[in-house]
């Protein structure tokens, strides 16, 4: 044996460090990949040598194969720790950067706030579902005869007249926007079983000019009872009850004669408010009265067997001086700092 074997351990030590430092130079996974083919693929050193084998005199190449295969387990597994490591690096980094500090206090986002008139009207209502009443409904377009007819409104009564009734086109349909709740007093009345205690928030209109105390859209509430053998002191009882709870134990109120078609008799309904800014006061609050026989009738109501009383007021008029708003604009404006004032923001 004369010859010497062509491939040496030198040479493969060579071929191995260099693949090595190659392997650990890689500074992340793409350039591990990038390299697979010149460290441990056929591009490399260790492969241009392992080619060799074949032409090698037989009694080499067993021992250059062996000694080619070690230095191929060494790299393919440097390569696999790398690629293990760099991995594992890339992952924490990327866990890191996208970590959600879950114990952070979180930034509040102003969503808005209920409006006044909303938590009025239901805090209203909740009133008189207290007292056992039930909550109606009516339509915002009305028809004529519900809205004036039905309440004993003459032909020619006033308030039928264009100022302050919107009238729906074509005129021939004889609808109109509601002018006030009192049409859910008749179709109540037709729609339920008597005895009926009924209460009515809604939404009426007036054609009046946007400004300070008035608002061509405006909301109502309508109080309606009729049952065997209700008098006047029942309509007192009940505002007074309403009037206490609104405004406190201390309120009081106070009915002065006044008319309305669809009530005989009638009256204006005033409140001491003793909580009013600036001290102690009355303020004008509503209508109300006995219901009117012609009303009844007009529900197929016997009058000589049912009686009845009714009232109605304006809530933005209310919260006005309940709360002492100043400005109907900033009933109408939905400007949430205002709506945020009455406590219930979302
Ligand atoms: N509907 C009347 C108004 O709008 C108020 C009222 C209701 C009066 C019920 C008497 C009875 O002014």
């Amino acid at each position: 044996m004369s010859a010497e074997n062509p491939i040496t351990q030198a040479a493969v030590d060579e071929a191995v460090q260099q693949a090595l430092s190659a392997i650990a130079e890689a500074a992340d996974l793409a350039a591990l990949k990038a390299s697979r083919g010149t460290t441990v693929g056929e591009q490399s050193a260790i492969a241009a040598l392992n080619a060799l084998v074949k032409n090698l005199p037989n009694e080499f190449k067993a021992p250059s194969g062996a000694m080619i295969g070690k230095a191929r387990g060494q790299l393919n597994a440097a390569f696999a720790e790398r690629e293990a490591a760099l991995f594992e690096a890339e992952e924490h980094a990327k866990l890191a950067a996208e970590a959600v500090d879950v114990t952070a206090a979180g930034q509040p986002t102003r969503i808005g706030a209920r409006h006044p008139l909303s938590l009025l009207q239901d805090q209203i209502a909740d009133i008189f579902i207290g007292m056992g009443w039930e909550i109606a409904e009516g339509p915002e377009v009305e028809s004529e005869w519900f809205n004036f007819d039905a309440l004993n409104f003459d032909e020619d009564h006033p308030a039928r007249a264009m100022q302050d009734t919107f009238f729906v086109e074509p005129v021939e349909s004889h609808l109109v926007l509601r002018t006030h709740t009192s049409p859910v007093q008749v179709r109540s009345l037709l729609e339920r079983e008597l005895p009926v205690y009924v209460l009515c928030p809604g939404r009426v209109f007036r054609t009046d000019e946007l400004d300070a105390t008035h608002t061509p859209v405006f909301h109502q509430v309508e109080g309606l009872a009729v049952d065997k053998g209700l008098t006047m002191a029942d309509l007192r009882g009940t505002l007074e009850h309403f009037a206490r709870i609104m405004f406190g134990p201390d309120a009081q109120i106070r009915l002065r004669p006044s008319f309305f078609p669809f009530t005989e008799p009638s009256a204006e309904l005033d409140v001491w408010h003793p909580g009013a800014k600036g001290g102690a006061r009355w303020v004008e609050w509503g209508g109300c009265g006995m219901v009117n026989p012609n009303v009844l009738r007009a529900a197929g109501i016997d009058p000589e067997v049912y009686t009845g009383f009714a009232f109605g007021m304006g809530i933005e008029r209310t919260l006005m001086f309940r709360n002492d708003v100043r400005d109907m604009h900033d009933m109408v404006e939905s400007d949430v700092r205002f709506s945020e004032q009455f406590g219930v923001t979302l």
